[in-house]
């Protein structure tokens, strides 16, 4: 009896639970709360109903790029001994702008948040109340510690010259962030209103998130190009990145990327080719695949649901990629030497730089041919990664993949 009695009134509570979440009665104002201006909410939140796109997310760099280092030290990957790294210092000599025993170097405690940890690692310091990221900065791949603005570094506010790309909800005027690294709502926009309305309003709910995959193909991908970009803000004077905007606007309204033609020669190849890293946009924007709207999720996840894990988050591994739409290529050409298959290799140069020169992919998908590097020095091309042990003459290589 006792049991029938429990069972009934727990059948009652379910009944009117399903009723209040069929939107009965939700309890919730909609309109006082759609009245309300968007805010940041934080990725912990979007967790409670989306577990599976948190844990993947949790998966890729986007969210390990900022990271508290007072929270938990073990996020610095780099050994913080002073004198080893001033030992390092020292071997740049000359290419020092402060010599190798005045350069700040912070000691452990002092370090806030890292900055990466695939090529390179920054670390980001307090002075006078600001963010600021510190002059030394730890190479991955060749484990070398190199200078970083070593003559300035306490000049180029870190919210200012790096916090949009690197952080997400960042308020200079407040100079405060809502969330460390690339969290969902950079990609989604703020979702303060769609994470509060009751998980069955599902129509009210898609209308108060962006989803990419539901915007036109020029403004889904400059999403990404908000951060994978190098230029100028429009709205806000000296900030790096796009003050003010937001998922699903025009990208060109907040922000001006960088050219050579413009005069920045130390990020851009006189072919407008890029050299420096964040730059895929730039390089996207100048191919045939941006044309066709090839954009970068035809070829990349950002949540790795269904997915295997792969380098760069490339929905297939390497140039098995590019077989995934070029089942028919042609025979001629370059493509009749080589036996193997890396069409990475010559339609991807490393030509760009993250730590070290070399490190990072062109993606402009145009082959650079020796004849580029001939008629200018400069210009980098994508047959001498292989072809340099031969001691191949350019010219050589030139006349025989591409008899005149
Ligand atoms: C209270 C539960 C809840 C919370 C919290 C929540 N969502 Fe959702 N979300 C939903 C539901 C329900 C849908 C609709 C599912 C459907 O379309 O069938 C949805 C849909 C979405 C979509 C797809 C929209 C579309 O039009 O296809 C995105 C993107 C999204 N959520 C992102 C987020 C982000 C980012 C956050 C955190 C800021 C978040 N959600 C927080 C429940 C929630
Ligand atoms: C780097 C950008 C980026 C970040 C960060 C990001 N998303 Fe997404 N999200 C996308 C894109 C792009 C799509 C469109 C589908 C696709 O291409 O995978 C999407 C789709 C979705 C969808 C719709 C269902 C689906 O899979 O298509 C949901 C829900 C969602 N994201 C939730 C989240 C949540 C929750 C987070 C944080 C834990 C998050 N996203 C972080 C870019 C991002
Ligand atoms: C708010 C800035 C921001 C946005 C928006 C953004 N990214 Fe990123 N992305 C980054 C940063 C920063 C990194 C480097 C993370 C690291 O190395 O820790 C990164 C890394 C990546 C990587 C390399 C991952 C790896 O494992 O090497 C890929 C691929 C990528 N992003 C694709 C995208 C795509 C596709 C979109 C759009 C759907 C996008 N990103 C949107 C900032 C952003
Ligand atoms: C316009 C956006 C943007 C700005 C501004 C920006 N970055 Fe980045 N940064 C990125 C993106 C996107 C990546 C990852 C893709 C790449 O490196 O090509 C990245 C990569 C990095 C990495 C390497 C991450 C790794 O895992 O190796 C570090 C470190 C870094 N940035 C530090 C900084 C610092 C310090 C500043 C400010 C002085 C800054 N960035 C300014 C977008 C930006
Ligand atoms: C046609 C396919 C394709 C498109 C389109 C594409 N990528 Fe990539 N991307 C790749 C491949 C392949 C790699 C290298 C994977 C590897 O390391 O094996 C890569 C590497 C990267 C990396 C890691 C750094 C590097 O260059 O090694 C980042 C970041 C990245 N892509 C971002 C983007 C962004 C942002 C876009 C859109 C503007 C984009 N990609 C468009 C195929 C593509
Ligand atoms: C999502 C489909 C897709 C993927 C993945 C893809 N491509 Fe493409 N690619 C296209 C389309 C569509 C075109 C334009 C039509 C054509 O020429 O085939 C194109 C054009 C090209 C062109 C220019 C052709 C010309 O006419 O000059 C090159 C080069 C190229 N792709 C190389 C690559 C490489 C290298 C990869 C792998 C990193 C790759 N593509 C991955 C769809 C794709
Ligand atoms: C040895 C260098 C080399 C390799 C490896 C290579 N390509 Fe090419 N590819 C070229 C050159 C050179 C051209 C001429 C056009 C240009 O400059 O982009 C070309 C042209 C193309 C084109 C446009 C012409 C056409 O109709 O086929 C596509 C698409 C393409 N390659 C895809 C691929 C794919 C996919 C792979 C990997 C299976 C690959 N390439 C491997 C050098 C290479
Ligand atoms: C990923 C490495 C790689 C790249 C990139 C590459 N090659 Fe090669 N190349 C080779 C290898 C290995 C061979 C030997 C034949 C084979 O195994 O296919 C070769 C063979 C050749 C040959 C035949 C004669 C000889 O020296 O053996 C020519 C000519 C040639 N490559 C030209 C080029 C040109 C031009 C480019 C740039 C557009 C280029 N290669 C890019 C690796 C590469």
């Amino acid at each position: 009896m006792r049991i029938i009695g429990f069972v009934s009134l727990f059948a009652i509570f379910v009944i009117a639970m399903i009723l209040a979440a069929c939107g009965a009665d939700t309890g919730i104002d909609m309109e006082a709360l759609l009245s309300r201006p968007k805010e940041f909410v934080g990725s912990d939140n979007c967790k409670m109903c989306h577990l599976e796109h948190y844990d993947s997310w949790r998966m890729t760099q986007h969210s390990r790029m900022t990271e508290d280092a007072q929270k938990n030290r073990d996020v610095i990957i780099a050994d913080f001994d002073e004198q080893h790294i001033r030992k390092e210092l020292a071997k740049l000599g000359d290419a020092l702008k402060v010599p190798a025993d005045k350069i700040y170097v912070p000691a452990i405690e002092e370090i806030l948040y890292t900055n990466g940890s695939q090529w390179k690692q920054n670390y980001i310091v307090k002075k006078n109340g600001i963010l600021y990221v510190a002059p030394v900065q730890y190479n991955v791949d060749t484990h070398t510690w190199v200078g970083y603005n070593e003559d300035k570094w306490d000049e180029e506010p870190w919210l200012l010259k790096c916090g949009g790309c690197h952080a997400t909800g960042v308020d200079l005027e407040k100079g405060t962030f809502v969330e460390a690294g690339v969290s969902c709502e950079a990609c989604h926009g703020k979702g303060s209103h769609h994470a509060a309305l009751p998980k069955t309003a599902v129509f009210e709910k898609r209308l108060t998130i962006i989803n990419p995959a539901k915007l036109t193909m020029g403004v889904a991908v400059q999403v990404c190009g908000s951060c994978h970009n190098r230029g100028i803000a429009t709205k806000v004077k000296d900030a790096a990145w796009p003050v003010g905007y937001a998922p699903g606007r025009s990208l060109e309204i907040y922000y001006r990327s960088t050219s050579f033609a413009a005069g920045d020669v130390k990020n851009v190849y006189a072919n407008e080719f890029s050299k420096g890293h964040h730059q895929q946009y730039i390089d996207w924007s100048q191919s045939i695949h941006a044309q066709e709207g090839v954009t970068c999720t035809s070829c990349h996840y950002v949540h790795q649901l269904g997915m295997p894990p792969t380098r760069s988050q490339t929905r297939s591994s390497g140039s098995q990629q590019c077989f995934e739409c070029h089942v028919l290529l042609n025979k001629a050409g370059a493509h009749a030497i080589h036996s193997f298959a890396n069409c990475i290799g010559c339609h991807m140069p490393r030509i760009a730089k993250s730590a070290e020169s070399g490190d990072i992919h062109s993606h402009v998908f145009k082959v650079l041919i020796p004849k580029d590097t001939i008629d200018n020095p400069v210009i980098p091309n994508s047959c001498t990664p292989c072809h340099k042990h031969k001691n191949d003459v350019l010219a050589d290589l030139q006349e025989a993949a591409f008899p005149e």
